[in-house]
């Protein structure tokens, strides 16, 4: 397949377009990899999971699918993971808990870079790791889409295949290559996924590393995932999810005095970020219902263990960028 959307190719908006686009590459893949097998790095995102649900329609169990746990993925990911590829669509899928792996190679690397780095490194070595236990694989599938290829050469940050070595360089498997974001999710809608896939929210490859600012311990990695999935249901009941395009929670690695039960506490603040864009080169603010705002506030002071405070983080892109680090 050539690296360059045709102007003949038209935008896949209906699911009439993307089942035509599913047969299609249905019988592409069964003449690319005929009765090899082939490997796939799932996270759990709408680009690897669409990939994942066309190969398994088109080779079935000669798809191996690897789902690497770094102890970074917000609450319940792991499990849906399981629950819709090997439960509800049979899928070869081996999950590999790295957690305790990721947290120790992370102990106490507070800059910013310094963490991106063991985690993207990290990621490649349990992923060959892996790969190395399978026996028979010539491909390697990935779920590049357009906007890659258009903006980075065709590498998604999360699945480096020029970080495999030598040995281990299979031929690549892109189905979706040539498709915008908004064409993946028609074609996963197409495919089966379910609606909390299929339209979920961007969320950066380091996962919830980056919102536990500086060095990250698990009592405060806990902190932000507890934060994080309460501020997700809220925003569900609430009828934001899908109107904000992306929204979580960060705690920063200080503490502030508090009061509680009539005694002082020395407690994490959570921040919340509540952001619409584009493109993500700038983003606006959403203007969170104050009523809202003061009822996440009273559920992450009283649930999540360690945190004495809430606060709202008012600052567009520029001059904030949308994560914290
Ligand atoms: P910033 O913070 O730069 O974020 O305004 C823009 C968008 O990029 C995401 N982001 C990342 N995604 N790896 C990723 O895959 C990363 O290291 C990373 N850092 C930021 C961020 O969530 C936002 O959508």
């Amino acid at each position: 397949m050539p690296d360059v959307r045709p102007e003949s190719m038209e935008r896949i908006t209906t699911e009439a377009l993307a089942n035509a686009f599913i047969d299609e590459q249905v019988k592409a893949l069964q003449a690319q990899i005929g009765d090899k097998k082939v490997l796939l790095a799932l996270s759990g995102g709408v680009d690897s999971s669409v990939v994942a649900a066309l190969l398994i329609r088109a080779v079935g169990q000669q798809l191996v699918c690897v789902h690497v746990n770094h102890g970074l993925l917000r609450k319940g990911e792991p499990e849906q993971v399981i629950e819709v590829f090997r439960n509800q669509m049979h899928a070869n899928l081996v999950y590999v808990d790295a957690v305790d792996r990721f947290l120790d190679k992370l102990a106490g690397v507070a800059d910013p870079e310094q963490k991106r780095k063991i985690i993207g490194a990290e990621f490649i070595r349990v992923f060959e790791e892996e790969a190395r236990k399978q026996e028979g694989i010539a491909f390697l599938a990935q779920g590049t889409i357009y906007p890659d290829i258009l903006e980075s050469k065709g590498v998604k940050a999360h699945h480096n295949v020029g970080g495999l070595p030598e040995d281990l360089k299979f031929d690549l498997v892109e189905p979706i290559k040539l498709l915008f974001k908004d064409e993946v999710r028609v074609v996963g809608k197409a495919l089966g996924l379910p609606d909390h896939m299929v339209y979920r929210q961007p969320f950066p490859g380091p996962g919830l590393g980056v919102r536990c600012v500086g060095a990250i311990t698990r009592d405060r990695l806990e902190a932000v995932r507890e934060s994080d999935a309460i501020l997700r249901e809220e925003f569900a009941r609430n009828g934001l999810q899908g109107k904000v395009w992306q929204y979580f929670t960060i705690v920063p690695d200080f503490k502030t005095v508090g009061v509680q039960d009539g005694k002082r506490t020395d407690a994490w603040p959570v921040v919340i970020r509540a952001v619409n864009t584009r493109d993500a080169m700038t983003a606006t603010v959403e203007n969170i219902p104050f009523e809202l705002l003061q009822h996440l506030t009273e559920r992450i002071t009283h649930e999540v263990k360690g945190v004495n405070r809430v606060l709202y983080d008012l600052t567009p892109k520029p001059t904030g960028t949308i994560e914290w680090e």
